[in-house]
């Protein structure tokens, strides 16, 4: 078949991998309605090395690029910084290809290797440890460790000749290639950042401290161009996106302002919940986002409680309990390790007053995380006699977000 598609990233270094937009949801459980990148990469010199492989969704493809780029040559060693199956799909069938070539990993890689594979090729391991180099000609690649970004074999693989980080799924994104492949040919801002959040927060989010460690271990290294396994290739502008990495693995919000997310059954929580939105903007705060949980996926809203520094959360009561969908969100914030955020609870109940101490306990089960000011609860339905409760909630609100520094436009 003639359906191979490559580009040239650097003197040797080409970009073999492909798109996958007819996936519904990344890990089963994501939605990508922008597609999702599965980046490879060959190193054509004295030896040639790939560096990673691409999901089983493209392997015709991703085969094809394959030999393209070799020409008729072997390939001499495989690179396994990620054992995850959307990088890791292809190898039995180039070791099937390929029978002499070494596949480059450490203890772990192997371990797991073997766990997903059945084929034994134990004696083509070539087992690195950290800063181990291996020189394949002009390029000499060095690999340092990098566990929990996103699983425990992670380690990335530095280029030193032309300072290029081959770095796993650390700043990888959400969403297909549109043809260009460098973040400097789009405008990631409008085209991307939404999107790499929402993969940061809800794939990598959890290992904050990891990430921590990856990038202080990375700051040494003089990186001109980070290769990630997803999403564009970084070559300008490097700080822009380690700045991002920065502020998400702290768990710092990027930006002022609010996420508001509701449950709502017959919509009398929805009704507080737009009055207190509606109130806050009277008061001249732009930075909201208010969302369903009935309806959005949780990817979307829990990347916007990464962004925003505060949140409104309101829920009914339900079968003695928290509203489900709403249960189970805060218990996948808890489980990303989300923290250090300001939030104000509205519960409902009819007859088992229970939302608010749930919500309360689920919030205060995650870190640095400040309620603030008293919990608004109605019984059934709002009444007029609560709206000066609402209106202090919703002053007590405003003011925190002021004390962050949140700039209300309007009255400068
Ligand atoms: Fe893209 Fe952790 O795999």
């Amino acid at each position: 078949m003639f359906m191979y598609y490559v580009q040239a990233i650097a003197e040797g270094i080409y970009w073999v991998g492909g798109n996958d937009r007819r996936l519904e949801r990344f890990e089963n459980m994501f939605p990508i309605p922008q597609g999702v990148a599965y980046n490879s990469y060959l190193m054509m010199d004295e030896k040639t090395v790939l560096v990673d492989t691409v999901d089983s969704a493209i392997s015709a493809l991703y085969l094809e690029n394959v030999m393209h780029v070799l020409g008729g040559r072997p390939l001499d060693y495989l690179v396994v910084n990620h054992m995850e199956p959307d990088h890791c799909a292809n190898i039995e069938e180039l070791v099937r290809r390929y029978p002499d070539m070494k596949i480059v990993g450490n203890t772990k890689t192997f371990q797991f290797l073997e766990q997903f594979y059945s084929f034994n090729k134990k004696e083509n391991y070539l087992e690195v440890k950290e800063g181990d180099e291996l020189a394949v000609g002009k390029h000499t690649l060095q690999f340092f460790f990098a566990p929990m970004v996103h699983w425990p074999e992670v380690m990335v693989t530095y280029e030193q000749t032309e300072k290029i980080l081959f770095s796993a799924d650390a700043f990888g994104s959400f969403g297909a290639h549109a043809g260009t492949l460098f973040s400097d040919q789009v405008d990631f801002e409008h085209v991307y950042l939404d999107e790499a959040r929402r993969y940061y927060a809800n794939i990598v989010g959890k290992y904050g401290v990891q990430v921590q460690a990856a990038l202080k271990k990375l700051s040494a290294l003089d990186i001109h161009m980070i290769c990630s396994v997803h999403g564009p290739i970084w070559r300008k502008n490097l700080d822009y996106i380690l700045d991002k990495y920065n502020c998400w693995s702290r768990y710092e919000p990027e930006q002022k302002g609010v996420v508001l997310l509701y449950a709502s059954m017959y919509g009398n929580t929805e009704n507080v919940m737009n009055r207190i939105a509606g109130k806050l903007a009277e008061k001249g705060v732009r930075d909201m986002r208010m969302y369903d949980v009935s309806k959005t996926h949780p990817s979307y809203i829990i990347a916007d409680a990464w962004k925003y520094s505060h949140m409104v959360i309101g829920a009914p009561t339900y079968n003695m309990g928290l509203y489900f969908v709403m249960e189970a969100l805060l218990h996948e914030m808890a489980g990303l390790n989300f923290q250090n955020r300001k939030v104000a609870l509205v519960g409902n109940y009819t007859w088992a007053c229970k939302s608010v101490p749930i919500l309360r306990s689920l919030v205060e089960s995650m870190k640095k995380m400040e309620i603030i000011g008293t919990p608004f609860e109605i019984n059934s339905s709002m009444k007029a006699a609560q709206e000066p409760e609402l209106d202090k909630l919703v002053e007590d609100i405003y003011a925190s977000l002021v004390s962050e520094g949140y700039t209300n436009t309007e009255r400068s």
